[in-house]
């Protein structure tokens, strides 16, 4: 019943919003977001896979920031805020190949978006992100994720999320370094005003 609730109050972008502010978690995105911006100069182009309302774009002014999400009220309520030098486009994560072709991004996001696919579609997606992202590129990403030590309640609340492929902090960690090297990576359940288990990573293209 309570699934049932949220996966229809979530459908709706203002329902979307208001959550991960009480939440949260849009706080806790931005304190990534940033701190990964910092860690780097010269950033131009982003990607934002999974964008959702784009609210990540509005902690980017002055990047040329590209956002797609498999939702049209998402990416309906992304492009009314009116932003410059955003385009925002409906089309599934594991399709970035051929909707970006022939472009390279400096930064590629995906937050909180792969526990939400199947889980060989991850590895499609993490392939085709680093097909993407310049040499110097980084992928900068947070998920949903279960770990050892985490209080009971944590992990039923962790449960709740409407994502299907909850991984373990190390079966998030493995995932990656299929594709990619792990350049920083954390694991905690202390990120958000509720007890919530969660990775933070961030990813260079292997050899580089
Ligand atoms: C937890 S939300 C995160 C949204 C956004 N990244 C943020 O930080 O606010 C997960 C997002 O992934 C999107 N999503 C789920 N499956 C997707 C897919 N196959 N392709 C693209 N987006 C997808 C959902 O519509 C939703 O906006």
């Amino acid at each position: 019943m309570i699934r049932l609730v949220r996966d229809i109050l979530l459908r709706h972008a203002f329902f979307y919003d208001s959550l991960q502010y009480l939440l949260g978690s849009y706080s806790y995105r931005k304190k990534v977001v940033l701190s990964a911006l910092a860690a780097r100069e010269g950033v131009q182009t982003v990607l934002d896979i999974g964008c959702g309302t784009a609210e990540t774009a509005t902690w980017l002014p002055g990047n040329k920031y590209m956002g797609i999400d498999i939702s049209p009220a998402y990416i309906k309520k992304g492009r009314e805020r009116g932003l410059k030098e955003v385009t925002l486009i409906i089309g599934e994560a594991q399709n970035i190949d051929s909707i970006f072709s022939n472009q390279k991004f400096d930064i590629i996001f995906l937050l909180g978006v792969l526990h939400h696919l199947p889980f060989d579609d991850c590895k499609t997606v993490l392939a085709n992100v680093s097909h993407l992202l310049n040499d110097y590129g980084v992928l900068v990403g947070i998920e949903t994720a279960t770990f050892d030590g985490q209080s009971s309640m944590s992990r039923y609340l962790t449960n709740l999320d409407r994502g299907r492929n909850i991984l373990t902090g190390s079966g998030w960690a493995r995932l990656l370094e299929e594709e990619l090297s792990i350049s920083e990576f954390r694991c905690d359940d202390s990120s958000l005003t509720i007890p919530f288990g969660m990775v933070s990573y961030s990813c260079r293209k292997k050899g580089t």
